[in-house]
């Protein structure tokens, strides 16, 4: 057979079961985020979508994964924020952070919560800040690397309050969850869509959501600026990607298909449980998705570059 068009590569596509790499462990944030839209996408595709998590390194290595993997558009990428602080986080990586992907379309954006474990001596925000700038590093911060969501809210929060913490990094914040549940990690901020059903079942203890409003799910849960930290506002933006190169009919229907998911009831239903909602229609395309992408990456170039702390 000669080279097909790209018009019948679309039409034929897919022609096998697809794989999202989930660039952090099982069990957390991106990982669930992935599932709910790989089932939609999949019913919508007429193929099994699996999910594979490639964790480590801040999502690096997952990303990395996709960067070398074949532009068919069966192999994809799911990533979060990560995709616009680590290309200044990062003096140096073994792909192009913004020239080695096709943007899909956004997905979600994730309110995110800041816990403790169980036992942890604070009874609100104002604590969880005389804490800090009492024990600073004897307290433990999880994370999931360098580039993680985690991570970032950690800086945002250490800096707002002035008061740093030994970081301790994980693949993902699923298994970082265990950790603090079983009170060997002192304090972490993570999605709501690892940490809403942990809250709720009062098995970590939470102070905020980084928010400018609250949350239907977690009504009881102050703003951070309610409890007192101004400036200390962050969400997860997801975003779904393929490997550079990939043709354009293949991108366009991958778009239609995700938007097709962001549609679907099972989704919108435990987004919404999570604490989360897909994004408007128009935002999960290449191009909305390209721009927002590339103006996040500004955003966050000279905050990190005034907090100083690359990883290599
Ligand atoms: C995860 O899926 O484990 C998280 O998104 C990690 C993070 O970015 O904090």
């Amino acid at each position: 057979l000669g080279m097909a068009a790209p018009a019948a590569f679309a039409q034929t596509f897919p022609t096998r079961p697809l794989s999202i790499v989930v660039p952090f462990a099982p069990g957390g944030p991106t990982d669930t985020v992935s599932r709910l839209v790989a089932e939609a996408m999949g019913r919508d595709l007429g193929q099994n979508v699996v999910v594979e998590n490639v964790g480590g390194a801040g999502g690096t290595l997952g990303s990395n994964r996709v960067a070398q993997a074949r532009p068919d558009g069966h192999t994809l990428l799911l990533h979060h924020i990560g995709m616009a602080t680590t290309p200044t986080l990062y003096r140096r990586l073994p792909y192009d952070p913004v020239a080695a992907f096709e943007p899909i379309g956004l997905i979600t954006e994730v309110p995110m919560s800041l816990i403790a474990r169980p036992n942890f001596p604070a009874n609100n925000l104002a604590d969880v800040v005389a804490v800090m700038r009492q024990r600073r590093e004897e307290l433990n911060y999880a994370n999931a690397g360098i580039g993680a969501a985690s991570h970032l809210c950690g800086l945002l929060l250490m800096s707002r309050v002035d008061a740093p913490m030994t970081t301790v990094p994980f693949r993902g914040t699923g298994p970082a969850m265990q950790e603090l549940l079983a009170g060997r990690v002192d304090l972490m901020c993570d999605q709501t869509t690892n940490t809403t059903e942990q809250i709720r079942g009062n098995s970590v203890r939470a102070y905020a959501v980084t928010t400018p409003q609250r949350l239907p799910t977690l009504p009881d849960l102050p703003t951070s600026a309610e409890a007192g930290l101004t400036g200390f506002e962050v969400s997860v933006w997801h975003g779904l990607y393929a490997p550079r190169n990939t043709p354009a009919p293949i991108i366009a229907r991958l778009s239609q298909s995700l938007q097709t998911a962001l549609r679907d009831p099972r989704l919108i239903a435990r987004f919404a449980e999570l604490g989360t909602a897909p994004v408007a229609q128009d935002q999960a395309t290449p191009a909305a998705h390209r721009t927002f992408w590339l103006a996040d990456i500004a955003k966050w170039r000279p905050l990190i570059q005034a907090a100083g702390q690359y990883a290599d």
